[in-house]
């Protein structure tokens, strides 16, 4: 098969690694494929902080909704939404003195341009999955870097208008490691023809029946179907009200105020 196809096929998050470090060449080609992806305007709309303090990654651990394998991944890298070059660019360049001359509107950054930077700083990091895939090196994203805001602003010294949207952990593969790959949504649910379709109530139960089939009947949720248990184990929970709360606490800098 094609090589790419195959890595993408093999491709599944991992949560252990080998203790190994990941080697220079293999960092430097990590990062190398973070910067070849493609990005809006090609402005670079994200930074990427590398992380191989122990003391960092132990802090992550615990501020990432508590995931003790982060302390244990030999590479970590966030990516930042980070439009704060270009509008300090902006300052040092007399833009808002010529905007004033020319009629332009120059205000902080919006949520446009936080969209794009987030779709920048994503579509970056997702070649670096796929790029360490092919060279041996599992990874697995981290979401819950978007929350304790705050707390992360300060340990990555952050300006205001970078905010960590994504996190990697990556290392070796463990010898001997089977990967478990996880079944998907049929692509009828998820890939529409032309225009969008809403699923009917027969739809979303034949979509949900794998899910439905394999969730754990007694659990700690007192749930009674799959729709109840995910709800209490993703939006319903402590972690995604934080989450909320810090994403907002974040967007105060995006709203597009007088600067
Ligand atoms: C945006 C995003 C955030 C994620 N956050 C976490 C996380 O915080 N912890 C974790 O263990 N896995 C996380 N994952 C990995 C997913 O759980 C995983 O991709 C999903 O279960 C499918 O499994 P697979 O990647 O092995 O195919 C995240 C994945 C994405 C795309």
């Amino acid at each position: 098969m094609n090589h790419i196809i195959d890595t993408i096929n093999r491709r599944t998050s991992l949560r252990h690694y080998k203790e190994t470090p990941i080697n220079e060449e293999h960092l430097d080609i990590l990062l190398h494929s973070a910067m070849r992806a493609p990005t809006a305007g090609n402005m670079m709309l994200y930074s990427i902080l590398v992380i191989n303090d122990q003391a960092t990654k132990d802090t992550l651990s615990k501020t990432c909704d508590n995931q003790p394998f982060i302390a244990k991944a030999p590479l970590v890298l966030v990516f930042l939404a980070d439009i704060q070059r270009w509008f300090d660019y902006y300052r040092i360049s007399g833009v808002e003195e010529f905007s004033a001359r020319k009629g332009l509107d120059f205000k902080g950054p919006d949520l446009g341009d936080l969209f794009i930077s987030v779709s920048d700083a994503l579509i970056a990091a997702q070649n670096v999955v796929i790029a360490a895939e092919s060279l041996g090196i599992g990874s697995c994203y981290i979401g819950d870097i978007m929350e304790n805001y705050e707390t992360h602003q300060r340990l990555f010294e952050l300006p205001e208008f970078a905010f960590p949207v994504g996190m990697l952990c990556l290392g070796y593969y463990p010898d001997g490691y089977e990967p478990k790959v996880r079944s998907r949504f049929e692509r009828e649910y998820v890939v529409f023809q032309e225009k969008y379709r809403t699923l009917s109530e027969a739809e979303l139960k034949e979509m949900f029946a794998e899910k439905e089939a394999t969730f754990p009947r007694t659990n700690k949720y007192g749930a009674e179907n799959a729709a109840q248990f995910n709800f209490a184990r993703k939006q319903g929970a402590e972690f995604a009200k934080e989450m909320h709360r810090s994403i907002r606490k974040a967007m105060e800098n995006w709203q597009g105020r007088q600067l």
